[in-house]
């Protein structure tokens, strides 16, 4: 288990698990290890005040999610990424449809009322479609 983060959580974590201080727009997909049956993101640009930048920021970091995802991902393997919602989230789902056998999305119920982040998951990757 991989995690990337630009800032180190400082936890103790198992064995098996890593996480490496990196910024995903930096980050060499070969370097990443892998294949990975499952990859999230929970990344999330630093919120400015300007909704509209915020959410073009958020949709920037799905979309280099989904290029590692790409990379990394087993054949039939599944992507889990938030998105603040706003103009480009149709572009990012159908980033996912292209390579993705299923695409849903998702607001958890905890999600605060004035909240506006979804989760897109794309399930079954299809990498000859990549
Ligand atoms: C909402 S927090 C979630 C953190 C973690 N999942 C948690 O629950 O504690 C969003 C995270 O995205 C990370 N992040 C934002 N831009 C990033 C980038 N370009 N590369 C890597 N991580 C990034 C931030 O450092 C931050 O820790």
């Amino acid at each position: 288990m991989l995690g990337i983060d630009l800032d180190d959580p400082e936890l103790s974590l198992p064995a098996h698990a890593e996480i490496r201080v990196l910024d995903a727009f930096e980050a060499d997909p070969q370097s990443l290890g892998g294949p990975f049956d499952l990859v999230i993101s929970d990344m999330a640009p630093k919120t400015s005040g300007q909704r509209h930048a915020d959410q073009f920021r958020s949709y920037e970091l799905v979309i280099r999610a989904l290029q590692l995802g790409k990379a990394v991902l087993k054949p039939g393997g599944s992507f889990v990424a938030k998105i603040f919602q706003g103009a480009e989230f149709e572009e990012a789902r159908s980033a996912l449809r292209e390579v993705f056998g299923k695409v849903r999305t998702i607001r958890p119920d905890a999600t605060r009322d004035e909240s506006y982040e979804l989760f897109l998951i794309g399930l079954g990757f299809e990498p000859l479609n990549s």
